[in-house]
């Protein structure tokens, strides 16, 4: 974690032409329509990471990481592994978004809190101890995982729709072999699939989203 990025290194000046928040979410869609021509370049792809890596994470562990992938072999195999989904080779670039099961980045991360002065050394240890045991299950872990690493991927998606980018997410691949073809470490597992290239055109109108009324609860479900 020596490379961390400060707030100031995080903003950046053309993010303030970027459509507002509320905007982007109502106007944000998975895409299966991407134009097989164009390439995302590789300081976009840096730039979309460093946005998922500004999402929340439990205690800023920050426990995700993104394979991309962009070998033109290498997608078509993608494409098998995600049962056939072709929009993945269209799009030009996978970026498979994994998050740990177990908390490995707490050494730095809790040194990082009593070095900005938010933890005192003995809180530090006592809270990093707690959370490292609770991952030790295996159900938390996977949990922890998946919570965490499923911020990055919206953070992600969103960046990308802020670029002009469509990023669909994707969880209908073989989980075992992706896996295997993308060589992740044992404690480390497949959280989101997305396929992200620029636009190849419209997309069908949205499908409609249940409503307020049938999905708040107020004060229990
Ligand atoms: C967990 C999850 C899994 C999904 N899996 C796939 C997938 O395998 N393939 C795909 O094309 N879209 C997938 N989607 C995209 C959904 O179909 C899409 O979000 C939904 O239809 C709503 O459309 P919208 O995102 O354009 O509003 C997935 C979305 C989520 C959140």
């Amino acid at each position: 974690m020596s490379q961390n990025l400060s707030s100031e290194e995080l903003d950046v000046d053309h993010d303030a032409e970027f459509p507002n928040v509320i905007e982007a979410l109502h106007t944000r869609r998975s895409g299966h329509n991407f134009d097989p021509e164009a390439e995302l370049d590789e300081e976009t792809l840096e730039e979309l990471i460093r946005d998922a890596a500004i999402a929340p994470s439990s205690y800023n562990l920050q426990p995700w990481e993104f394979v991309s992938v962009q070998d033109e072999e290498r997608l078509d195999e993608i494409v098998e592994i995600a049962y056939g989904q072709e929009h993945i080779r269209d799009a030009g670039t996978a970026i498979l978004v994994v998050g740990h099961t177990n908390a490995k980045t707490a050494d730095s991360v809790f040194d990082e809190w009593v070095e900005a002065g938010r933890l005192d050394e003995e809180t530090a240890a006592e809270t990093k101890a707690q959370t490292v045991g609770m991952y030790d299950d295996e159900r938390m872990g996977r949990d922890y995982a998946i919570r965490n690493a499923s911020l990055a991927a919206e953070n992600l998606m969103l960046s990308a729709h802020a670029r002009e980018l469509t990023a669909t997410p994707m969880i209908g691949f073989d989980q075992e072999r992706i896996t295997e073809f993308l060589d992740l470490p044992d404690d480390v597992i497949p959280v989101m699939l997305l396929a992200v290239g620029p636009s190849g055109g419209e997309e069908p109108e949205r499908l409609p989203r249940r409503s307020v009324d049938e999905i708040l609860h107020k004060e229990s479900y």
